[in-house]
């Protein structure tokens, strides 16, 4: 089931992050079969993860990068991105970052609100250029998903609602230094129902009625990312189902001829290749559970704690019988936990335990609370 071989590894000073290269290798290039079947561009969401490796193999079979900062943006670049590729999102970009995009001449920015285009056409006019934008348009559209991670819905801070954009197509024909390509929209992440993804593309249709009701172009239509991986079962969905996800777009989506679509796919590409590697310190006798305290935390895997985010868990040395544990880290707060209830063999302290799916929003959230160090990557194909 688990893609480590502990011998392998015992040497090395736990917790750490481990990457299955061939898993990440395939998965990405099933996404470039799917997705060139439609034409269809697809930037990496360097959210997800932007480990340097990952990037590099990402940014080596030609795909664009989705950023949400400035240093993003740097990071995308240095590792093999071309400019011409990147998207640039976010509520809230500073001006610094907004110059750094200018200056690299990216391909776009997602711009969020009406007083974000006045920035960028003023920062843009500074430097005499003119910046690409597509506007993040807020569907409206609830999707089944943690409520910290749904951004599609009127009262998130996210994207411009359908009411203020009478009053944005008058102000955006006066602004010179920006030029209107697209529609941007993302609904959300870890999204398992297709269902949600089929709305979405009615909801773009009629927006994009709206918009040549207006007489305005649209070239490009983005649809975000947010396809979920099964957290669950990994082992039995290694790689999400980018065949009927691609094809369901190309079969809904009401597209002008020319018109390009773009995604902006995180968790999915990068989910299920990362595990986190930590060993068991003492077993500890709890009232009707035992503690399996274990020496990664939420410094290093935060999802649980922040969103109750469920993590199949491993026991990578023991096969003894199994028992329950709830599997928990060294940190000073009760939220620091892997998992409530998960039955394990028969655990004991040594023990090399594997908490799966941690590719995405695992290394790139860690931190450093209680003093602790940030930890190492490994790679499957630099353990031999
Ligand atoms: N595009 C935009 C505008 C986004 O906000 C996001 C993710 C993505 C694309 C990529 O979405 P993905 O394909 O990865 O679902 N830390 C949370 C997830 C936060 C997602 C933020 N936005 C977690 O650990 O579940």
């Amino acid at each position: 089931m688990s893609s480590i071989d502990t011998k392998l590894v015992q040497h090395i000073r736990t917790p750490f992050f481990y990457y299955n290269m061939d898993l990440l290798s395939e998965t990405i290039q099933k996404v470039k079969t799917e997705s060139e079947k439609y034409g269809f561009v697809v930037h990496y969401a360097l959210k997800a993860n932007s480990n340097p490796k990952i990037l590099k193999l990402i940014s080596d079979n030609g795909f664009g990068a989705d950023c949400v900062s400035g240093n993003e943006v740097l990071k995308a670049i240095e590792n093999g991105y071309d400019p011409d590729k990147i998207v640039y999102a976010g509520v809230g970009k500073s001006d610094w970052e907004i110059n750094i995009a200018l200056d690299h001449n990216i391909y776009c920015f997602n711009c969020e609100s009406v007083p974000e285009l006045n920035v960028i056409n003023d920062l843009a006019s500074a430097k005499n250029k003119v910046a690409q934008v597509a506007l993040r348009i807020n569907p409206n559209i609830n999707v089944q998903t943690h409520h910290y991670i749904t951004t599609g819905i009127e009262e998130n801070k996210f994207g411009i609602n359908m009411w203020e954009l009478y009053e944005l197509i008058e102000l955006i024909v006066k602004l010179k230094n920006i030029k209107l390509i697209g529609l941007h929209f993302h609904i959300g992440s870890q999204i398992r129902d297709l269902m949600s993804f089929k709305n979405l593309c009615l909801r773009i249709n009629e927006i994009q009625k709206w918009f040549i009701n207006q007489n305005i172009d649209i070239e490009e239509i983005n649809v975000g990312g947010g396809l979920g991986i099964n957290y669950e079962k990994p082992w039995a969905e290694p790689i999400p189902d980018f065949s009927n996800y691609f094809a369901l777009f190309d079969s809904l989506l009401e597209l002008l001829p020319g018109q390009k679509v773009h995604f902006e796919l995180g968790r999915s590409m990068v989910g299920q290749c990362g595990s986190l590697i930590t060993k068991v310190l003492y077993v500890k006798k709890g009232v009707n559970i035992d503690f399996a305290i274990v020496d990664g935390g939420m410094t290093e895997l935060i999802r649980p704690a922040l969103y109750q985010a469920y993590h199949n868990i491993e026991n990578l040395t023991s096969k003894l019988p199994k028992k329950k544990y709830d599997v928990v880290g060294p940190i000073c707060e009760s939220a620091d936990y892997f998992g409530k209830s998960v039955d394990l063999p028969e655990t004991n302290r040594g023990d090399f335990i594997e908490i799966q799916s941690c590719g995405a929003y695992g290394e790139v959230m860690a931190s450093t609370y209680n003093s602790r160090n940030l930890v190492k990557a490994y790679y499957s194909n630099e353990i031999k």
